[in-house]
Order: C-alpha cells, then structure tokens, then sequence
C-alpha cells in the first residue's frame, strides 16, 4: 500500500480506489503473461485470482435454490446511473466500403434509397433506437476538408481517400479517391432518418483552426444569418443541423498529428477556445482525443497540461475518447499487429475464449481511466467517450473482396459486444457515449451490404437486444456462475462463467447476459432483492455452431428467439444457452 501511495502522490486511496488498482494489476499481469514473460501459467492465476478477489467478497442473502448452476442477484437500492442511449451509438468512418456502398447508394441507384441513402440500413437502424453516429473517422478526419463535402455535387473535388494505400487495385474509384458526394448535408440527412444524433470529428492535423468553428458555423448558425447559413439553405438545408458533439481530432498521438499529449492539450485549448454557439446548439460537447487501450500517460499527460492552465479548464471537455480494440489472438506468441491478429471465421474453442479475455479487459480501462482522470477532474466533469471499440481480425473474411477492414461478424462478435455493452452498462456514470467500430462493412460491423445486397449481422442483433437499457436505471446485478476452464495451448486457462447488467424501467427491469462457454448451458436463478418477479420472458440470440453467422444468402442465421422465462414463488430461471446473448425482461411486482 505504500508503495501505491508514493506512485499516486498525496491522494489517498479509498475502497473503490483499491479495488481499481488491484484490477490495473490484472491487467498488467495478462498483458506481462501473453507478451510470453517469465510468470508461469499457475502463478498468473494465482496472483489474478487474489487481486480481484475484493471484488468477489459479498455473499447474497436471498434464498437461493441449490439446484441452479448460477444466481444472479439484482439490487434495486443500488443505482449506478441513468443508462444514457448514447452509448449505444455508432461509428461510419470514410473508409472503403462504408460510406460508398454501405451507406450512400447513390438517388438514382436501382437500390431502394432516400435521397441516396440505402433504404434498408435506415429501416434497421431505427429499429436499434441508434442515438449517435460519428463520422467521418477514424483516421480520415485528420486529411478531411469539410468544404470539400457542400456545395453543388458537380462542383465538389475528388480527393485521395486517406485509406487509398490499402485498397486493392480493383477497388472501386470512390474508395481510392473520394468524390465528395457524400458531405455534411447527406450526414445529417443520414443522421435525420434514423433519428440519431450526429458527432464530427474535426481536422486537427491538417486544417487551421479557423476552420473548424467554419465547420460548427455551417451546421449550426441560423437560417439568414451568416453566408455559410446560406449555403447550406442553398443546399436545401434551411434549418441548422445542431451538431452537439464535435471530436477534436482523432488518434492525435498517431495519424491525428503524432503528438505528445502535452501538445496536443495546447492544440485541444487552442481549437476550442471561443468556438462560436448558436442559439439551438448553445452547448457545444467536445471530445479530446484520448488514449489507446491503457496508455494511461496519455490521459495523465493530456490533462495535466491542460489544467495547468487553471482547473475550470476541464469544463471545456465533454469526453476524452477511448480507442480499445480487441486483436491480439496470438495466445502470448507475439505483439506484433500484423502477426498477432487472429481469423474473423476459422477459429477454434481457444480462439473464441482469447477474444472474450480480450474485449473484457475493458472495464479495466474504464476504471483505469476513470481514476487517472479524477486526479486531475476530481469532480469528474469529463466523461470517457470509448468511441472505436471492437474486434479487429485479418482480412480474408469480407463479404465484398477487396474491401478494406471488412470482416465477417460470427456468434463470437455477438457475444463480444453483448458483453462489451453490459460492461458500458455497469458504468454509466463514466461513459457518456460509445460508438462501435464500425457500422457497416469495416470491422465489428452490425450491417453488411454490397450493391443491393444486404445484411444484419449477430452484432447488429445483439444491439437489438440491447436497445431495450436505453435511458433506464443501471442497477446492481451480481452474477455468480462456476468459471469455464480450458486449455491454452497446454497451460490451463480460465474465464467467468456468466456476466451482464440490469436496468429498471419502472415497474420492469431488463437483465442482459452473456453465457460464454462454448459447450455448457447455464441454468440461472434470478431474485431481485426489494421486489418480486411476477413475469417473465426472454429473447436469445445463439446459434447451431460457435461459427454461425448471417450472409447475403443466409440471413437469418443467427437472429434473435424467443425463450421462456420461469417465474416461481418470485424469482425466475432461465436457462442460458451455450454460447449466447440473452435480454431477459421481468415484470416486477
Ligand atoms: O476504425 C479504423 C481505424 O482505427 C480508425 O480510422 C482509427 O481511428 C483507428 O486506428
């Protein structure tokens, strides 16, 4: 303990504070066992299994039945926070198939479209309740200029895609170089039919700051009131677009200007400051570029520049983004990015149990995070943003050949994000907005399409699932289930056996849950502590294989089903089939 004190200084450390840092500690030992360090196999799980085991300590006082495999005990009192529905949002990035294709067909495309967007993608997307879309990258940003975008559409520039040196050759020509067609105005169109809240991210690489408050002019300035306003009415877009959310660059310690993060904290004050409001979009919501995975010297380094300015200066930033993906399927062989990566649809067991440890490392960084933050915003005014979040795989997988970074999203990336959602779930009181990577055609999509053809994905479904927490009460769900052991190449290896979140809505509550194991059904019993169960019923997504998934040819593959809940003396069983993704919701009384 001393030691702890000595790295963070006077602060001292509170319960929740040591349950964090022996959870960095977990994360530091996984990360020091798979780069292939001395720890030997046994000791890591020794030494993990001690580090977190405060966390596990409370013992439930509802009486369970013994013959259940696992319990899930829900604590109404314990309210974590209103679930905000933007952190279920989205991410469409510049890049190869997603814009040209996936999103924008085109007015006079035999594709049924509004105005040029895919018609389908829209209809899917309001069924998902999608709250935020950010655009236009990812890295694309940072070569973006807006004005490129408005203005007539024979009028705009065709300009080298920031993507065009990893498209293939026989890559469509609005994939290497972009033609503008789809800007600001067909965003926010986009953003309008689905009923989602736009988010851009500024160019802070390569454009003067003078252009982004341009940007927010344009979009937000009223109608008659400035020239940018009547360029946009010229567009047939009277009415400002309100853009609350803008990203202030993207990746800035990488290809958003490979920065240090005190210099990027001088670039963050600088763009920022005095960026003009509008009466419809008066608070402005900026997000600093924020770190990779756990470079917690980045978050340390961007906000002790930044208040060294003076400590109101964290009133100027929304969120600080978080970018985590999941893509080191190695088993400990390498860290390597290219070499590392594992395969979108041949896997096996291992493979699928690798992913999962992976993307779990992600309450981890919140909570790291989150404290690195509160040394610097103890008022915890700055919300962590995590918005690229996802598996990333090697190619090979994509539905469309030669489209870059699209995979083909299995049971596995259901699995991944439903359990990546109820981590975002347990913490609303620190993420303010997630945005999965990406929406459709790149990575952990929800949608696939190519010309007229079209599809939701197991991700997309699991979002469908998930809809139902939007704007409810995250309460306390403890889940308790026998840990699933493998193993790993010859050393055993383990991990949880069922994990979720709970929300109430009124008189309802709505448990979403992950059962992991590739082979075992689960049996839960479910008791809320303050209220009875007086009904129950469920909708699962799994699937015949662990390698199930939608295609163009087989689109219901893997898709949502209803199951039963039994409700008894109350409380409730269900059964959690092998590898899936379940939401679960309890009339209570
Ligand atoms: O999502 C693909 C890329 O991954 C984004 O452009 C970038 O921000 C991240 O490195």
């Amino acid at each position: 303990m001393r030691a702890l004190s000595r790295k963070h200084g006077n602060k001292s450390l509170n319960f929740s504070d040591e349950v964090l840092i022996k959870s960095l500690a977990v994360v530091r030992r996984l990360k020091e066992f798979e780069s292939g360090g001395t720890m030997k196999r046994r000791e890591f799980l020794r030494g993990t299994a001690a580090a977190a085991g405060c966390v596990w300590a409370y013992s439930p006082k509802l009486a369970f039945s013994q013959s259940a495999d696992a319990r899930i005990e829900v604590l109404l009192e314990e309210r974590l926070g209103t679930i905000s529905p933007n952190i279920y949002g989205h991410f469409a990035e510049n890049l190869s198939g997603v814009i040209y294709d996936g999103i924008w067909v085109g007015e006079n495309s035999k594709v049924p479209n509004i105005g040029g967007i895919r018609k389908e993608l829209v209809d899917e997307m309001r069924k998902i309740k999608a709250p935020v879309v950010r655009f236009p990258g990812g890295c694309f940003a940072d070569s973006y200029d807006w004005r490129d975008g408005i203005g007539p559409v024979d009028k705009r520039p065709r300009r080298t895609n920031f993507w065009n040196g990893g498209e293939a050759a026989s890559a469509p020509d609005a994939h290497r170089y972009d033609p503008n067609r789809f800007g600001t105005n067909e965003f926010a169109h986009f953003c309008q039919l689905i009923g989602a809240q736009p988010y851009l991210a500024a160019n802070l690489r390569s454009l003067p700051a003078e252009q982004f408050y341009r940007w927010v002019e344009y979009c937000n300035s009223p109608a008659g009131s400035t020239s940018l306003a009547d360029e946009r009415s010229a567009a047939g877009y009277k009415d400002p677009f309100n853009v609350r959310y803008w990203g202030v660059g993207n990746e800035s310690w990488g290809c958003g200007g490979n920065f240090t993060p005190q210099e990027y904290a001088v670039e963050y004050r600088r763009f920022t400051a005095w960026v003009p409001s509008y009466p419809n979009a008066k608070d402005l919501s900026f997000v600093a570029s924020g770190p990779n995975d756990d470079r917690w010297d980045w978050t340390r380094g961007f906000l002790e520049e930044i208040v060294r300015k003076g400590k109101g200066e964290v009133n100027n930033i929304y969120g600080l983004a978080l970018h985590y993906y999941a893509w080191n399927l190695s088993r400990g062989k390498t860290n390597d990015w290219e070499k590392g990566k594992g395969d979108a649809v041949n896997f096996d067991a291992i493979d699928w149990y690798e992913l999962l440890r992976q993307g779990d490392v992600m309450e981890s960084l919140i909570k790291g995070h989150w404290l690195a933050m509160g040394e610097f915003d103890p008022e915890h005014h700055i919300k962590l943003v995590v918005d690229e979040w996802g598996p990333w795989y090697k190619p090979g997988s994509e539905l469309t050949p030669g489209d870059q970074l699209e995979q083909l999203p299995t049971l596995r990336d259901a699995v991944f994000s439903g359990m990546t959602l109820d981590t975002f779930n347990r913490h609303p009181d620190k993420v303010g907005i997630g945005c999965c990577a990406q929406l459709i055609n790149c990575l952990n999509s929800l949608y696939l399409a190519h010309e007229d053809r079209f599809c939701v994905t197991p991700v997309g479904y699991t979002f469908a699932l998930y809809a139902a927490h939007q704007s409810g009460q995250a309460v306390r769900a403890d889940f308790s289930a026998p840990s699933i052991h493998y193993d790993r190449d010859g050393n055993p290896a383990s991990f949880w056996g069922l994990q979720g979140s709970a929300s109430l809505h009124d008189k309802q509550l709505v448990v979403t849950a992950v059962n992991p194991s590739v082979k075992d059904a689960l049996e839960a019993q479910i008791a809320v502590r303050g209220a009875r169960i007086s009904s129950g019923e469920a909708s699962v997504l799994t699937g015949s294989d662990i390698h199930a998934r939608n295609t163009f040819e087989q689109r219901q593959s893997v898709v949502p089903k209803p199951s039963q809940v039994r409700v008894d003396n109350g409380s409730a069983v269900f059964r959690f089939p092998a590898a899936s993704v379940a939401k679960l919701t309890l009339q209570l009384a």
